[in-house]
């Protein structure tokens, strides 16, 4: 495994990262613990999560429900500081309006919950899941600061933030002394590289962490997809993910099946090829995979190391 800094901060992560979005929710708690040990016996280090992560994703409910966090909580024991554990607040957890969002108030309460839920005494990388319009920065920035100071929280993170936004972020806790945000979690594959304009070239600049998710496009990118009408059993579309039929679009079909062919020629599945992509892309700190079952890690493992070659750019760019 391949460790490195997480931006200019002196914590080494691995490249990959554990993304842990389909625990509680798709994936029961044996399953997700399996996968668990696998990541860690693989000598993945950082493991992402969400206290919005669990049941409370589905459509009907609206709010979360921490399941996700419970079980990391619980599979952890013994073993909490073999691991980096990142976990994020700001998304709904409950119907009332001060029950999200990056206010004082909601900050406070959930991170009690997250720590109760995880079953630990600190949160490795707090992370904001993304930006609150209504409450002022200095407000999160303040708050989130103390926490750092009672030793609850290590590092602080953004999530989907604006590379704007992000050097607003870091202008105020110039100016205030406050905490800095250490990295920001993006979304960034070969069929979705907004970052790439604005993003990126921060990160780059100021040294900052980037931490990528959806890697395989939510599995569009592992080419199970041959069309929007054919979901293979067992398959988050079939299960019902919502978010993956943006990608479902006549090109990106299209761009697929040449990245398939290309994997071919490198003797990669295509899993693996979308994953040495990001890896091999400039500013990316670890991708974080959302694997549904072992293979998925042993799959992303064995790719982590594999240097891109410029020939193999320009190919993909003339896609
Ligand atoms: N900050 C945010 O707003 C945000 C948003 C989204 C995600 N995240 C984080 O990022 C993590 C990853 O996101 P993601 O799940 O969208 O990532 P992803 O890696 O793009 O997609 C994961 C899916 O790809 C398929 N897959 C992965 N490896 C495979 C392999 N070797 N062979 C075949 N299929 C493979 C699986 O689909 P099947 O299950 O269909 O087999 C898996 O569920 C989440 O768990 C979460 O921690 C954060």
């Amino acid at each position: 495994m391949y460790y490195t800094n997480l931006g200019f901060t002196g914590l080494q992560v691995s490249n990959l990262t554990l993304g842990t979005m389909a625990f509680g929710r798709w994936i029961d708690e044996k399953s997700s613990v399996a996968i668990l040990d696998t990541a860690i016996d693989a000598g993945i280090n950082l493991i992402d999560t969400a206290n919005f992560y669990g049941k409370g994703q589905d459509e009907q409910f609206k709010y979360g429900t921490g399941e996700c966090e419970e079980i990391i909580g619980r599979a952890l024991q013994g073993r909490r500081d073999k691991v980096i554990l990142a976990t994020k607040v700001g998304l709904p957890m409950g119907e009332n309006p001060n029950e999200s969002g990056l206010s004082k108030f909601h900050i406070m309460r959930e991170v009690e919950n997250s720590l109760q839920r995880l079953q630990t005494d600190y949160i490795d990388l707090y992370q904001v899941h993304r930006f609150d319009n209504q409450t002022q920065l200095e407000e999160t920035l303040s708050t989130l600061t103390n926490l750092v100071t009672q030793g609850k929280v290590r590092y602080i993170g953004c999530s989907n933030y604006a590379a704007w936004q992000i050097a607003k972020s870091c202008g105020i806790s110039d100016l205030r002394g406050f905490e800095h945000f250490v990295s920001s979690q993006s979304q960034y594959n070969l069929l979705s590289r907004e970052v790439e304009s604005e993003l990126v070239p921060y990160c780059l600049s100021e040294n900052m962490g980037l931490l990528v998710y959806s890697p395989m496009a939510r599995g569009m990118l592992s080419g199970k997809y041959t069309s929007r009408d054919d979901l293979p059993e067992g398959s988050r579309a079939a299960k019902g993910e919502q978010l993956i039929q943006n990608y479902f679009t006549d090109q990106n079909f299209m761009r697929v099946d040449a990245y398939k062919r290309l994997a071919i020629e490198n003797e990669v599945n295509m899993s693996q090829f979308s994953l040495a992509w990001i890896l091999n892309q400039p500013a990316v700190t670890s991708a974080i995979v959302g694997a549904s079952n072992q293979s998925h890690i042993t799959d992303a493992v064995q790719i982590s190391d594999w240097k891109w070659s410029e020939s193999l750019n320009h190919r993909v760019s003339s896609i």
